[in-house]
């Protein structure tokens, strides 16, 4: 099988990418894909720092132009956004149809948009699912890959709760991809 080529976009933390990378260097995601690079919009997105860290090739792009610009020189396979905030255009969607994958930390048919987990404390949900999901041209309208169902019924602040969903999202999101390069 042929490693799939992908790059992974972020706009803060990026505790998301970090297990993703540390997963290709030496767990469910080894030999099975090569993280060409990562890219933020935000020049001080922490993630940068981890991935640099990580000896992870980064960019720092603040328009599509400009990110286009870049993956133009690669031969990409997946765009895979972990909490990447910037809204993608139809015409960027487009050109990678199919190939952006992106994280959501609640059932999308129930809650779109920022802020999952302030969303499901405040409406005192006893469960949240973690759905992976193609990006189309809405905003988490594309369609599921895949969901986890999670208990989130004994956290009493919103910083536990969504402390306990990362750690969730982590190992759920590095073997959904897993399933997807292998099986695509
Ligand atoms: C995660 O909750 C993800 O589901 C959402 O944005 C958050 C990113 O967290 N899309 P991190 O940057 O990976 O820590």
């Amino acid at each position: 099988m042929n490693k799939k080529n992908i790059v992974i976009f972020i706009s803060g933390n990026g505790s998301n990418m970090e297990k993703i990378i540390l997963e290709s260097k030496c767990g469910v995601l080894k030999d099975i894909c090569n993280i060409l690079f990562v890219i933020s919009n935000n020049k001080n997105s922490l993630g940068l720092k981890k991935a640099e860290l990580l000896n992870i090739k980064t960019f720092v792009a603040n328009s599509e132009d400009e990110i286009i610009d870049i993956l133009k020189n690669y031969n990409v396979d997946y765009l895979v956004l972990a909490g990447f905030m910037k809204i993608l255009s139809p015409y960027f969607v487009n050109l990678y149809k199919n190939k952006i994958i992106n994280i959501h930390p609640a059932d999308t048919n129930e809650y779109k948009g920022k802020n999952g987990y302030k969303w499901a404390f405040e409406n005192n949900k006893k469960t949240t699912k973690i759905t992976v999901h193609y990006v189309d041209e809405g905003i988490d309208t594309g369609k599921i890959i895949k969901q986890k169902e999670i208990d989130i019924s004994n956290y009493s602040t919103l910083d536990e709760l969504t402390s306990f969903g990362l750690t969730q999202e982590h190992d759920f999101y590095s073997n959904v991809l897993a399933e997807i390069f292998q099986t695509n």
